[in-house]
């Protein structure tokens, strides 16, 4: 069926604002391969699409980055949007057009939706106690207070949880407060904050979810919600704050996710107005335009609460859907920076085509939450099996027959046109998996027809035939019935591997844009010269990604996270001491003699430690970066006179010296040989 003028649809596809804070890696690119991937399908259908997204800008680890980089962070969030937009780009990420939620678009939008909730009563406002930082005055998030933690006694623990012993509390508990952005010692002081109050939008906000176009795991996610009850909505922050001022309130800015989807909206204006076409109909919610946003599992909350709610309050179109994926794992587990797992797509660019990696997440990609592993061997495998030894490996078998032998020019007749029609009446329901984001079965179909097509060719051997005078007509139909079956599947493939679409475009001398081009076969068509589309994988190649991302982790050994979502921050030095306050340190050159799990601890190891005759024991938060085992006989350095400490797990006689890049991994200082325990660190 052709896409006819009344079947025309009109959609705008978006995925989740990259933080203006760092740069774009792997796990980045699942979405925006899942959702460009999209976007070209439907694109190829023929419909009227606009695919949108922006650097999210705003919020107060950002304005801390530009500030510790000595920019404003208009400067800032201006380089990092280039940075993002050219990662984007060379991974051929068909953006429309890539925006910043820091815009004169997004301010009047948001604040036209906020006065319109506001109109309609659905801002309160109430007063708020929170940590303040008195140097700098400025209230300070969770994330930024750290402390003793209340439960165990771990020192240096954000105020919302404890990494050593697990547990969350209220920042409030934590002892010992202390400001990260400065490290004086934060206070309590109230200020007013406005709120949108959710509870006023349950039943709309049940209807939507009852409406059936989302995931399972969302809807059942989001009963959960209910089922607890809604919060009210804290949208807004004190001065000083990178970000939108609230109108009709002074010093009160919007809390950078009150912006942030807005911008979706306010990058499709700006595009609107760029193109002289009309923008209201997008957010009309009686016309037929669709809007679906992609995103992954961590931030469902704001667009499947908080989104819909602020649409519906200011009267405008709800989102058709929000389509949730997993997270990126790589050889099985969490992206770590020590392994070298934690790749910038800018790395990966140096070395590899985009094309592998967005074929292998389409390969694993489905409709659902799950996360997805990139196991590098099996990546390179499938690529190497898949892409060259069934796809690729088609065209190139039957080109060069076609030039030396025909004049490079296609039959007039296909030798086998009932094949032909068999890939053909897949073709609607490879579209189907496509557009359900079932990838992984539009790409097991699309590979079970290249065996097909490979095994055509296997049998009629035309290296065999092209020797019998006799079959010279033969061979010429069967060669071109092949790069047929080849054009068909890379016609199919263009949404997903887009730079060897194009490449074989040049080679088939036609477009594979539209997706029911294929519906008429090339015949006496002229072709060009075949060159390899794509090379194999080398396992080294694969090293040296690895290799390199370790170097990023060294070049950024001073950076930890400050943000669950991985945003990066300079580490602050902390405040002065005099030299007296240094000298009191006794630092010791101890042999670690023995090394044991402790019981129930997450990140404890207990150390025994040789001091040259004295022992001392002591807990150490290295366990994810260590086996015990491997730390014995390992020397390292220690604060040998600090006053014993009782924590939940025993008592901890001075503490080790370890560094690490923030989150988990810890690794101890080894002295130089020659330093034996005992000796004094000066
Ligand atoms: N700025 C917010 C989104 C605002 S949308 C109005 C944000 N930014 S982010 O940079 O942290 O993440 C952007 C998107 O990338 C999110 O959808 C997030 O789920 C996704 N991913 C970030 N790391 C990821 C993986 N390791 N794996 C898969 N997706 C991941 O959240
Ligand atoms: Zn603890």
């Amino acid at each position: 069926m052709q896409i006819t003028a009344s079947s025309k649809r009109n959609i705008l596809i978006t995925s989740a604002l990259p933080y203006a804070s760092g740069s774009l890696h792997l796990g980045h690119f699942v979405e925006h391969s899942q959702s460009d991937i999209w976007a070209r399908l439907l694109r190829a259908r023929g419909h009227e699409v606009k695919f949108l997204c922006a650097d999210d800008a705003h919020g107060t680890p950002i304005m801390l980055n530009a500030e510790k980089q000595g920019m404003t962070p208009e400067a800032m969030v201006d380089a990092i949007r280039e940075e993002h937009w050219r990662d984007l780009q060379a991974f051929g990420i068909s953006y429309d057009h890539y925006h910043s939620t820091h815009s004169p678009e997004n301010q009047a939008l948001v604040s036209e939706i906020y006065l319109k909730l506001k109109a309609a009563g659905h801002i309160e406002s109430k007063v708020v106690e929170q940590y303040f930082d008195p140097e700098k005055s400025m209230f300070l998030p969770d994330r930024f207070v750290k402390g003793t933690c209340p439960k165990c006694g771990t020192e240096d623990q954000y105020s919302d949880g404890c990494e050593s012993c697990g547990s969350t509390y209220d920042s409030t508990e934590i002892i010992n407060p202390i400001s990260v952005v400065s490290g004086a010692t934060p206070v309590m002081k109230e200020s007013k904050h406005l709120f949108v109050n959710l509870k006023n939008f349950e039943p709309m906000l049940k209807t939507w979810v009852d409406s059936g176009s989302l995931q399972e795991e969302v809807s059942n996610k989001l009963a959960e919600w209910f089922e607890a009850g809604l919060q009210s909505w804290d949208i807004s922050r004190d001065a000083p704050y990178f970000g939108f001022q609230i109108p009709e309130e002074e010093g009160k800015y919007f809390y950078v996710w009150m912006d942030a989807p807005v911008g979706y909206l306010a990058c499709l204006k700006y595009v609107c107005e760029q193109n002289g076409e009309e923008f209201a109909p997008w957010i009309d919610p009686n016309t037929e335009h669709e809007m679906y946003h992609f995103i992954g599992k961590d931030i469902l909350y704001f667009h499947s609460l908080f989104w819909p709610a602020m649409l519906q309050g200011a009267n405008m179109k709800l989102p058709n859907a929000v389509y949730v994926h997993g997270f990126l794992t790589v050889n099985g587990t969490k992206m770590s920076k020590s392994r070298g797992t934690f790749i910038k797509a800018s790395t990966y660019l140096e070395h590899l085509n985009p094309d592998y990696l967005r074929y292998y997440y389409a390969a694993k990609l489905s409709d659902g939450l799950v996360d997805i592993d990139l196991n590098m061997e099996d990546f390179r495998q499938r690529v190497n099996s898949d892409l060259v030894g069934k796809v690729v490996n088609i065209a190139s078998r039957c080109a060069g027959f076609i030039k030396k032998k025909f004049n490079s020019t296609l039959s007039t007749e296909l030798h086998n046109t009932e094949l032909y029609a068999e890939f053909l009446s897949h073709s609607e329901e490879i579209a189907q998996l496509f557009e359900a984001r079932k990838y992984n079965a539009a790409i097991r179909q699309i590979m079970a027809l290249a065996d097909k097509a490979n095994q055509y060719i296997a049998d009629m051997a035309p290296w065999v035939a092209i020797k019998d005078e006799n079959k010279q007509e033969e061979v010429h139909q069967v060669c071109s019935t092949g790069i047929n079956l080849f054009r068909v599947l890379m016609s199919w493939l263009a949404p997903v591997i887009p730079f060897t679409a194009s490449k074989a475009e040049t080679f088939l001398n036609v477009e594979l844009n539209d997706w029911y081009a294929i519906n008429e076969p090339l015949l006496s068509h002229k072709i060009n010269q075949f060159k390899p589309l794509i090379s194999r994988i080398e396992a080294e190649t694969l090293d040296k990604i690895i290799e390199q991302s370790k170097q990023d982790l060294e070049a950024t050994t001073s950076t930890k996270k400050t943000e669950s979502n991985g945003q990066l921050e300079a580490d602050p030095i902390s405040e002065e001491i005099d030299f007296d306050a240094f000298a009191k340190v006794d630092l010791r050159v101890v042999k670690i003699i023995d090394a044991q799990h402790v019981e129930k601890a997450n990140k404890l190891l207990q150390l025994t430690l040789d001091l040259g005759g004295v022992t001392k024991k002591v807990f150490a938060g290295i366990k994810s970066a260590y086996k015990p085992e491997d730390l014995i006989g390992k020397h390292t350095v220690m604060v040998a006179n600090l006053a014993p400490r009782k924590m939940r797990f025993g008592v901890s006689e001075g503490m080790v010296l370890a560094a690490g890049p923030g989150g988990d991994d810890l690794y101890i200082l080894e002295p130089h040989d020659g330093a034996q325990p005992g000796m004094r660190v000066k």
